[in-house]
């Protein structure tokens, strides 16, 4: 039986694994889990599961320091602390946002399977991430759908041709560019075809979302031909077209658990869902519209620009948190990234080590922290 702790265990994609290992039977054991602060959703997992490491960033006064046999870490460094005594096989790094990194880090010194759902680990590890997989012996199994659908489409491939990401469209999929001048918070998290956390369902709304997962993309597959194309069903999750014209397809209904069991049990398929309808499902393509999605002209200058990827995640992770408060209007999004790009490029700044990364990261928050403040 193979052992499994989850970073972000009470997100979207934490809830959704835990779903998922109620139904293999028992050939996974879940060992630990962290979250940011959490304790009342914690509890129940610590309860429901039997870990025997958990881990709060901010924790409360009430968390003990042990709770049911389970060894409770708090604050700073607390998730590498527990993933560290874990020592599991397989570690699922589901935190929201750049803290992920960190996770990632540690969890290649002790798990030979990284399932990385956090997206941020690879815009803002790039080369850097993958090195250290690599010397560590970590075995990469992407969760975002798109990557595992494509990590699926080339296997046994060797002359990928172009990679097309699907998207959505979001939430604002059918408004018109005029209209996103007042858009409001509920509007933006109401998303057609995902249940998903609040900042990935407006990075869905504004495309920042496949903009990041194209750098995603570029790093994993080793390519920078990759187009996005919206399907509205969400039911093709990407395509890789190869040099013979042929385009492979991943076909199947939207939800995140099939992609999450798959990273947990491949090379097999243990985990069962919904056959889609071939018949009636529509298979159709868009181009998306640069105008309702301005932050896709920042897509051609910014990939493959180590510097260019940290200041896209992180301004936007500020901004959209400002936008989520009610503080700052859904275009004040799109003008904070672009400001802070704008910066960070004039520094041609040359990204070496991860501490690096970590300083670039809090230097791209700051600028955008002040832009807002001062700007809008
Ligand atoms: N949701 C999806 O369908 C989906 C699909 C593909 C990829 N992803 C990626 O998966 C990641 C997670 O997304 P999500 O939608 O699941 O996010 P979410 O619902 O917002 O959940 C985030 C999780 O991370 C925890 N967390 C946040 N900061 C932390 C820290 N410093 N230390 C430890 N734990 C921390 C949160 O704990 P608290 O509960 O205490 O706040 C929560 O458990 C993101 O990178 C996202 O882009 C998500």
């Amino acid at each position: 039986m193979k052992t499994l702790f989850i970073t972000g265990i009470t997100g979207s994609i934490g809830t959704q694994a835990l779903d998922v290992l109620n139904t293999l039977n028992d050939s996974i054991n879940l060992i630990g889990g962290s979250v940011n602060s959490n304790w009342r959703k914690l509890k129940i997992i610590i309860e429901k599961y039997g870990l025997k490491y958990a881990a709060l960033a901010k924790p409360s006064n009430e968390v003990p320091n042990f709770y049911k046999g389970c060894k409770i870490f708090k604050g700073d460094n607390s998730t590498e602390n527990a993933i560290e005594k874990a020592n599991a096989d397989i570690s699922l790094i589901a935190t929201s946002g750049a803290a992920g990194l960190a996770h990632t880090i540690q969890a290649s010194k002790y798990s030979k399977r990284i399932a990385l759902a956090n997206k941020e680990s690879l815009v803002l590890g790039g080369d850097l991430i993958l090195n250290l997989f690599k010397k560590n012996g970590n075995e990469l199994i992407p969760v975002d759908s798109e990557h595992s659908a494509i990590f699926q489409l080339v296997l046994g491939e060797n002359s990928i041709d172009e990679i097309y990401l699907t998207a959505s469209g979001g939430s604002l999929r059918d408004k018109q560019p005029f209209e996103l001048k007042n858009i409001t918070k509920e509007q933006v998290l109401n998303h057609p075809t995902w249940s998903m956390g609040k900042r990935i369902t407006v990075d869905s709304a504004s495309m920042v979302n496949k903009i990041l997962e194209v750098i995603e993309a570029y790093y994993l597959f080793n390519t920078n031909k990759i187009k996005i194309f919206i399907n509205r069903n969400s039911h093709i999750h990407s395509m890789v077209k190869f040099k013979d014209g042929v385009i492979k397809m991943h076909f199947g209904k939207p939800n995140m658990k099939v992609p999450i069991a798959y990273a947990f049990t491949y090379p097999d398929r243990l985990y069962e869902y919904e056959i889609p309808d071939i018949i009636n499902t529509e298979i159709n393509f868009e181009e998306p519209d640069i105008q309702k999605y301005p932050v896709l002209k920042n897509l051609d200058r910014i990939l493959g620009n180590h510097s260019l990827h940290i200041a896209l995640n992180a301004s936007d992770e500020v901004a959209v948190d400002y936008f989520l408060k009610g503080n700052i209007k859904y275009l004040d999004i799109n003008k904070t990234i672009n400001y802070v790009i704008n910066e960070i490029e004039k520094k041609q700044i040359n990204i070496k080590n991860f501490q690096d990364i970590f300083n670039l990261d809090n230097e791209c928050r700051k600028i955008a922290e002040e832009f807002i403040k001062e700007e809008l």
